[in-house]
């Protein structure tokens, strides 16, 4: 039995000390000292012995065992410190390594565009309001006083969605005027961005969705030299002091008077150029003072209220302040295009 031990003491060592991995060595305890393991078995020999050798065979088996756990506790903790020193290798940063490059997104020039026109107007103590792209007719058209059969509501130009027309993609922001009487309290100083529709085939100054900017203020007392004074000082935050501009007569249903205002070319100065188209002047906007029936159809007396409103096109506004030459450049999202700005 003796002998027994012996080998068993070796071949543990052996395996022991190949051990690669704490389970292993765990699995190697189990294996040699476990109670069903191989010590165990020996040692439950040991009943056959005489009374003399038994005491002998005692000494050696616990010198075994001893051995064995020794080794066992040595391998442990030296295959910690292997870990440690793999882990440390393996995480080693190399300092000298070039970085890795982060790309940031940024913003949309439509969107710097109109964060920069909101800034102004919001300076102004107005409010910004949104509202919904698919529209009542009636608050696109009829309460705007665009009574039915008004080319405006002509079916070629605008996407209708139920037969008779009641609900559709709006064609302006001007709804949200509508919107603003009905539910604010007066006075009213609103600017109304937001998404429109109509029925355009696409070339590089047209697109059936674009974006308008849609700016109302009703109070006592409001004129036409306040629109022209509020629009003036817009238009000089935006393109430069000293910036000129005109206003045209026009019409529009909701307005009375109705104009619309151009801003004299940056290019040429007014003399007239390509970009002008020879004209001297670009036309930003159409505005007015609100037609009385509107007010009124808002329930509010045009004798004691006036307002103004004005409707402008942020593609133009955005194409002229970032010299892009084509509408379609703008939608498309081609990051090279896109990453100039
Ligand atoms: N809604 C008009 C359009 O789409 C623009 C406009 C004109 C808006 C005059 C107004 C306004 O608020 O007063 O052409």
């Amino acid at each position: 039995m003796k002998e027994k031990l012996e080998k068993l003491l070796e071949e543990a060592l052996a395996a022991l000390n190949a051990a690669a991995s704490p389970e292993e060595l765990e699995q190697l305890r189990v294996k040699y000292l476990g109670k069903k393991g191989e010590l165990t078995a020996i040692l439950k020999q040991m009943g056959g012995l005489s009374a003399e050798e038994r005491p002998i065979v005692g000494q050696v088996a616990n010198r075994v065992r001893g051995e064995i756990e020794n080794c066992i506790s040595g391998m442990a903790a030296t295959l910690e410190e292997r870990a440690m020193q793999e882990k440390l290798i393996r995480e080693t940063v190399d300092v000298t390594m070039p970085g890795k490059e982060y790309v940031m997104g940024h913003r949309h020039p439509m969107n710097i565009a109109l964060a920069e026109v909101k800034d102004i107007f919001v300076g102004m103590g107005f409010t910004i309001l949104e509202g919904p792209e698919v529209e009542l007719s009636d608050y696109n058209f009829t309460k705007l006083n665009t009574e039915e059969g008004h080319p405006a509501r002509e079916w070629s130009d605008t996407f209708y969605f139920a037969e008779d027309s009641s609900i559709l993609l709006r064609t302006q922001t001007s709804p949200m005027q509508i919107r603003a009487m009905e539910t604010m309290e007066l006075p009213i100083r609103v600017l109304a961005p937001g998404r429109v529709y109509r029925k355009d085939e696409v070339d590089a100054t047209h697109s059936p969705m674009f974006h308008q900017i849609e700016g109302l203020v009703v109070d006592k007392g409001i004129t036409m030299a306040s629109l022209k004074a509020t629009l003036n000082a817009v238009v000089e935050k935006l393109y430069g002091e000293g910036t000129k501009t005109r206003f045209r007569p026009h019409h529009f249903p909701f307005t009375e008077p109705s104009c619309e205002m151009d801003v004299q070319c940056h290019e040429c100065g007014g003399v007239g150029c390509r970009v002008c188209k020879g004209e001297g002047w670009i036309e930003l906007l159409g505005a007015g003072m609100v037609h009385p029936k509107v007010l009124q159809g808002c329930g509010i007396d045009p004798e004691v209220y006036s307002g103004w409103a004005f409707g402008m096109g942020l593609e133009r506004m955005a194409m002229r302040r970032f010299k892009i030459s084509d509408l379609r450049l703008i939608f498309e999202n081609d990051v090279r295009f896109l990453e100039q700005f």
